[in-house]
C-alpha cells in the first residue's frame, strides 16, 4: 500500500535578499523590502511529505518519532532563529529565498531519508506565500 504521511515544524529565521551582481537600485527594485540591509525575519512553516509503502510487519510508512527527530535536527536546529545569510553555510552563496530555503531543507532531509522513501517539502514564508520542492 501506497501512503503519504506528513508532518508540520515551525521555524524562525532573518534574511535579506540580495544580488551582489545588481546595483543598488536594481535590487531595491527587485525585492523590495526582503532587500532591507538591517534585515527582517520570517515565521516559516514546514510541511515534510514522505510517500512510500507500508511495512506489513509495523504497519508504518516511517517512524513519526525517527521523522521527528530528523526535522529536529536538519531543520530546526540548522535553522531556527539564525541569520540565513550570515549563519548558515548554503545561504552564503545562495539568496535566501523560500525557494532556496525549500530546496537546501530538501537536500538536508533527503540525505537521511531511506533511499526507497519520496520526500516533498512545502515551506510557508507567510500565511499565503509558499513554496513546494520534490527535488525535480
Ligand atoms: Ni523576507
Amino acid at each position: 500500500m501506497r501512503i503519504t504521511v506528513c508532518r508540520r515544524a515551525h521555524f524562525n529565521a532573518a534574511h535579506r535578499l540580495h544580488n551582489p551582481e545588481l546595483s543598488t537600485a536594481e535590487n531595491a527594485a527587485t525585492f523590495g523590502k526582503c532587500n532591507n540591509e538591517y534585515y527582517h525575519g520570517h515565521n516559516y512553516e514546514l510541511i515534510v511529505h514522505v510517500t512510500g509503502d507500508v511495512d506489513p510487519k509495523t504497519g508504518y510508512l516511517i517512524d513519526m518519532k525517527v521523522l521527528r527527530d530528523h526535522i529536529k535536527r536538519e531543520v530546526e536546529d540548522y535553522l531556527d532563529h539564525k541569520n540565513l545569510n550570515v549563519q548558515v553555510e548554503e545561504f552564503k552563496t545562495l539568496n535566501p529565498t523560500a525557494e532556496h530555503i525549500a530546496y537546501v531543507i530538501w537536500n538536508r532531509l533527503r540525505s537521511v531519508l531511506s533511499a526507497d522513501l519520496e520526500l516533498k517539502v512545502t515551506l510557508y514564508e507567510t500565511p499565503r506565500n509558499y513554496v513546494e520542492y520534490s527535488g525535480k
